[in-house]
């Protein structure tokens, strides 16, 4: 547990400085390694690399290799075996949309900063008494958005609890999240549609990224 929380601390340490977390839906190794140069080229130093696909875990290996600048995260971690691939692929962090107490505790055993996805007090409260304190609120903007997130937070506060929204998180109202206190990083896949890379739109991608990190700069 010891490791665990204090891997927890450095991540969030390292999520509260960059505070825009692209969140990717790979196709393939190729656009994931194109993705990965135009986050480091444009500053914006992280991914989510979701495994929606089964590029997450090539990506997350050749990535850390390559890209050894980059904060590397491993995204809708449903089950113990992909938080094993993403933790042995070299990600250095790992969320799910939802709350699975059998991938928590696993990742506690591991000491693999892990948060899991809540909505509600019930939730927090679960994913809390198994010891996080880093959690994902998930979807963000359908559940409530800031307001529902700031009363959830509310009577947690003083156990210093820290979240990362996403679902319906763009550059409109990103602003808004990273104002609460609690919030350590937003994420969203507005930073690298999988469409645009589909269409090799990486124009439009290193402009929504160079725009991601104008606001950080912004509100510092
Ligand atoms: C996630 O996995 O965090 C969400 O799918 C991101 O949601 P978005 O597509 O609304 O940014």
């Amino acid at each position: 547990m010891e490791l665990f929380q204090q891997n927890v601390k450095a991540a969030l340490d390292r999520l509260s400085a960059i505070r825009i977390v692209p969140v990717l839906v790979l196709d393939n190794l190729e656009d994931g390694l194109k993705m990965c140069s135009v986050l480091q080229e444009k500053q914006l130093p992280a991914a989510e690399i979701t495994f929606r696909t089964e590029a997450a875990e090539s990506v997350i290996r050749a990535a850390a290799k390559e890209f050894p600048g980059l904060y590397l995260g491993a995204g809708t971690v449903l089950n113990v075996r992909d938080l094993h691939r993403a933790f042995e692929a070299g990600a250095k962090f790992a969320v799910a949309p939802g709350f699975n107490p059998t991938v928590v505790k696993e990742a506690v055993k591991c000491g693999f900063p892990f948060a899991p996805g809540v909505c509600t007090p019930s939730e927090a409260e679960q994913a809390m008494e198994l010891g996080c304190r880093f959690l994902k609120y998930f979807p963000a903007e359908a559940a409530g958005g800031v307001k529902f997130l700031k009363s959830l937070i509310a009577p947690y506060k003083h156990l210093g609890v820290r979240f990362m929204p996403t679902g319906g998180v763009t550059s409109a109202n990103a602003a808004e999240y990273l104002a609460v206190p609690e919030i350590a990083a937003v994420g969203g896949t507005w930073l690298g549609k999988t469409a645009d890379m589909r269409a090799g739109n990486w124009d439009a991608i290193g402009q929504a990224v160079a725009d991601a990190v104008a606001l950080v700069r912004s509100l510092a």
